[in-house]
């Protein structure tokens, strides 16, 4: 893990793909691909706190992932309901706070009994922050930040005379969230598929090849290292980044 601490993205967002073509890859149900990506997903929460990486969203499920066969999707939320229950005590030793972004009151109330227990167990930490995207859509986003931004207007609590992103975006669920400055995609698919649309903005993007059940410490790290070697220029152009030469 060569980059050095400037160079290390706050926030590093993870589309987390691929967990079907390396089961098939072995003959396995997809349910074990999942399954060994659980397992990835509690080694790359490590080793992000351990790249001092402050914030890390998991796009563990999406708005659109109910549409597959209902085993799968049965098979999935039991996966989460065993991750939290499993690593609860986990997340409280080393101190990462975790937070959900989604629609996620439409969860199994399994599901939201142990979301809710984990989020008010390290509701006090400040390091490190877990996101999960949980039943997480970047329309159904926009949907609700508009319904909420209205009944903000409707009740006084905000101006229509206020055209600022910086109000608009207050209503997103990622409202307490820095903006993503790295998105990871696995299993080498080149969409964003609805995933954090607006907060990606200016986000780099890379593309790794690696299914996410192989996805290790060293292919993040690598990640990293691509993400500290390219230019963010933010709308500028490059030489008005360039520090002011001295005469
Ligand atoms: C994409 O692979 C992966 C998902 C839709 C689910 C991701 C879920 C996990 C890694 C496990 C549960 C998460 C947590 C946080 C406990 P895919 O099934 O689309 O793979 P494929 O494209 O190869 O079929």
């Amino acid at each position: 893990m060569s980059s050095s601490p400037a160079s290390i993205p706050t926030h590093v967002a993870i589309i987390m793909d691929g967990n079907g073509r390396w089961a098939k890859q072995r003959g396995l149900p997809r349910i074990e691909g999942h399954r060994r990506g659980v397992e990835t997903v509690r080694s790359i929460i490590t080793a992000s706190r351990e790249l001092g990486i402050r914030y890390i969203t998991l796009y563990a499920f999406s708005v659109e992932n109910w549409k597959r066969p209902q085993a799968e999707v049965g098979a999935l939320m039991g996966l989460l309901e065993y991750f939290l229950k499993k690593e609860l005590a986990g997340l409280v030793k080393d101190k990462v706070r975790l937070l959900t972004i989604g629609r996620t009151q439409d969860l199994p109330e399994t599901v939201r009994i142990h979301l809710q227990k984990a989020v008010e167990a390290t509701a006090g930490f400040t390091g490190h922050t877990l996101v999960l995207a949980l039943n997480y859509g970047a329309r159904t986003e926009v949907v609700d930040a508009a319904r909420a931004y209205a009944a903000a207007v409707a009740s006084g609590q905000a101006s229509l005379n206020d055209s600022s992103w910086e109000s608009f975006s207050r209503h997103l669920y990622t409202a307490a969230i820095p903006d993503p400055d790295l998105v990871i995609r696995t299993s080498g698919e080149m969409r964003i598929s609805n995933f954090l649309l607006l907060q990606a903005a200016y986000a780099e993007f890379v593309f790794t090849p690696v299914l996410w059940p192989d996805f290790t410490k060293e292919d993040l790290a690598a990640a990293v290292d691509v993400y500290a070697r390219r230019e963010r220029r933010f709308g500028q152009t490059s030489d008005q980044l360039k520090p002011a030469a001295t005469s």
